[in-house]
């Protein structure tokens, strides 16, 4: 798959602050009107961090509104720096973003959709919502956040679901327990996801226990966040006889590009495994970060998605060959 992106300019019309970490932004595109898109679709922003172009994906929160895009952005402390980059935009800063591009796939014909979100999750969640809503689908909407001043959207989400909303807040000591809710669904029921990568494992794993097919469990995960502590690690390419050091702020793909070792990449969020490349050996362990991979494939360690996964002391690779995984 070709993730095709067409870039426009726009404008940050207003901001607003939904709980401490999250604040959203209302942009409308120079040109384009804002017409209606997919549930579930995102769009890729141009940030600067350290005087370099990168790109960030953010999820449309709602359905189309003709007033522009909303995006909620969680502000990621510990990161590279495009959730702060944006956070120092105040109302008529100029970005360039891309046009809306819809990945998640819903089976509209379904009666039953358990919706689950985990954090910042929420976003492409709300529109979700909004649309079974109207088409009358029977949803429950599992909501789980740290602590209660950390939801954002509650109130939409209680105007539209009543009792069928359930908040899991950490802090609170509820947890949501995902072979329970999995468990009570009746058998038709599809599951639309959203969440960190570790709860994305945990729903795989009990939709899979529940005997469910797995087509049934959709997801959309905003990548990136692993097993292990992002940290510095070395990678030796087997050909060329060299060691490199990710830094803890860079992902091989873009440290191995700019150091003239060519690596194809696509969607680079772990999705499509254009990426992937050879592992020969670890010194360490790696940090899968991706959705493509399989569980056996990621315990037998053999290939990695290089725009997204990471590791801890050495790996050596072979990008010359490149895993056959397309
Ligand atoms: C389809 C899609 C939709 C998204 N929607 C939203 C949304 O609605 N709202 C939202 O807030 N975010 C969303 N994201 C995430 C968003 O694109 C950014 O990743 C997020 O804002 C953090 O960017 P950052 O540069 O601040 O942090 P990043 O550096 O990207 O860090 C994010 C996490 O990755 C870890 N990390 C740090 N450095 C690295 C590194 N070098 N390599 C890999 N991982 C690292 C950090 O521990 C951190 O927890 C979405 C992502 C995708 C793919
Ligand atoms: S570029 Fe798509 S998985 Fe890395």
């Amino acid at each position: 798959m070709r993730y095709i992106e067409s870039w426009t300019p726009a404008t940050i019309v207003a901001t607003r602050d939904l709980t401490p970490g999250i604040r959203e932004f209302l942009l409308r595109p120079d040109c384009v009107a804002v017409e209606s898109y997919p549930v579930g679709s995102h769009i890729q922003i141009g940030v600067t961090i350290d005087g370099r172009p990168q790109t960030r994906c953010y999820s449309l929160v709602g359905e189309a509104d003709a007033q522009g895009y909303r995006i909620a952005v969680r502000r990621a402390p510990e990161s590279r720096g495009g959730s702060r980059y944006l956070w120092s935009l105040a109302p008529g800063a100029r970005i360039n973003i891309t046009l809306p591009i819809s990945l998640l796939q819903l089976d509209w014909s379904r009666r039953h959709v358990c919706l689950v979100a985990g954090g910042i999750g929420i976003t492409p969640i709300v529109g979700a919502t909004q649309a079974l809503a109207r088409r009358g689908a029977e949803i429950t909407l599992h909501y789980a956040v740290r602590s209660r001043d950390d939801a954002a959207y509650l109130n939409v989400l209680e105007t539209l679901l009543g009792r069928r909303l359930t908040v899991y807040a950490g802090d609170e000591g509820h947890r949501l327990d995902l072979g329970t809710v999995f468990a009570a669904l009746p058998q038709d029921a599809m599951t639309l996801f959203c969440g960190p990568m570790r709860m994305l494992d945990a729903a795989r794993h009990a939709w899979e226990a529940a005997g469910r097919p797995i087509a049934d469990l959709r997801y959309e995960t905003f990548g990136s966040s692993g097993l292990l502590p992002t940290e510095a690690f070395r990678v030796r390419l087997k050909q060329e006889g060299v060691e490199v050091v990710i830094p803890h702020d860079r992902t091989m793909l873009d440290v191995l590009n700019d150091a003239g070792h060519e690596v194809m990449s696509d969607c680079r969020r772990g999705e499509c495994g254009v990426c992937a490349i050879d592992v020969i050996d670890v010194d360490g362990e790696i940090d899968h970060r991706d959705v493509f991979f399989s569980d056996r494939e990621r315990r037998e360690g053999r290939k990695i998605c290089v725009c997204v996964s990471r590791a801890r002391g050495t790996i050596t690779v072979d990008t010359l060959r490149r895993a056959d995984v397309i």
